[in-house]
């Protein structure tokens, strides 16, 4: 099986002036390609922290990191800016979406840094992965103008419009109800299932069962790392 995330001693600290705050104590971690992980643990227990050091938003403060057989742990930030917009989708809790943009537009925007891809391709993918998240109805609108789920859809359109191989989504369904969460999940399920890694982080058991392997942290340090041998598996509702 292909390692696509490897992750050997990971420490991450915050310095908050001479005053070191410990938060990753050595996470060592493989991860395959098309695996399906929920990331679990008390708040505070570094989930978050180690989401942004997977998605190349944040560098380690000591340990290796080996993404796609490419070592990122010391890289500076425009070179992670690089290797993030190819390999990476993050999906956040809080959507994270432009207000005074459509759908259409918000889904489109990180194309804008991407040299060669014309406006009219643009919109022509953009449409493509709305089309995917099921919202080809509502692209012309607004964030104000959709529902909490809907918004979410938008927020998975525009993580998936640069194709990446690796979907990390930090609490996707933190701020939705039971129904509209099983909507999304189907949504990132599809998407596992063409053959993404995905990896997301919940407090909520019901959601961790979709995914086939479930990590708990706590206090900076892996606790448990098992197999989820009877996933939920959701029969077409959407
Ligand atoms: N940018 C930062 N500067 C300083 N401390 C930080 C920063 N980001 C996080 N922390 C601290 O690091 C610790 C871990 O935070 P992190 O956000 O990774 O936790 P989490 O597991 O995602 O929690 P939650 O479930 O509440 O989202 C916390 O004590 C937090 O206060
Ligand atoms: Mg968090």
């Amino acid at each position: 099986m292909q390692s696509i995330l490897h992750l050997e001693n990971i420490y991450k600290s915050y310095f908050l002036g001479k005053l070191e705050l410990p938060v990753l104590k050595g996470i060592s971690l493989d991860i395959n390609k098309n695996e399906y992980v929920a990331l679990m643990g008390p708040s505070g227990s570094g989930k978050s922290t180690l989401m942004n050091i997977l998605g190349c938003l944040d560098s380690p403060t000591d340990g290796k990191y080996i993404l796609n057989g490419k070592d990122v742990s010391r890289m500076l930030d425009d070179e992670l800016a690089v290797v993030r917009n190819k390999e990476i989708g993050f999906v956040f809790q809080q959507f994270n979406l432009l207000p005074r943009l459509t759908a259409l537009e918000n889904v489109g925007l990180p194309l804008i840094y991407s040299k060669g891809v014309s406006k009219k391709e643009r919109i022509e993918r953009a449409e493509a992965v709305l089309e995917k998240v099921k919202l080809t109805d509502r692209m012309h609108h607004k964030p104000n103008e959709l529902s909490g789920g809907q918004c979410q859809r938008v927020a998975i359109a525009r993580a998936l419009i640069n194709k990446p191989s690796i979907i990390l989504a930090d609490e996707p369904t933190g701020n939705l109800d039971s129904k509209t969460s099983h909507e999304i999940m189907e949504i990132l399920g599809t998407i596992h299932d063409e053959g993404n890694t995905v990896i997301l982080v919940t407090h909520e058991e019901d959601i961790s069962n979709f995914a086939r392997r479930v990590i708990r942290l706590r206090d900076g340090l892996i606790e448990t790392d098992k197999i989820n041998s009877n996933p939920t598996v959701i029969l077409h509702t959407v």
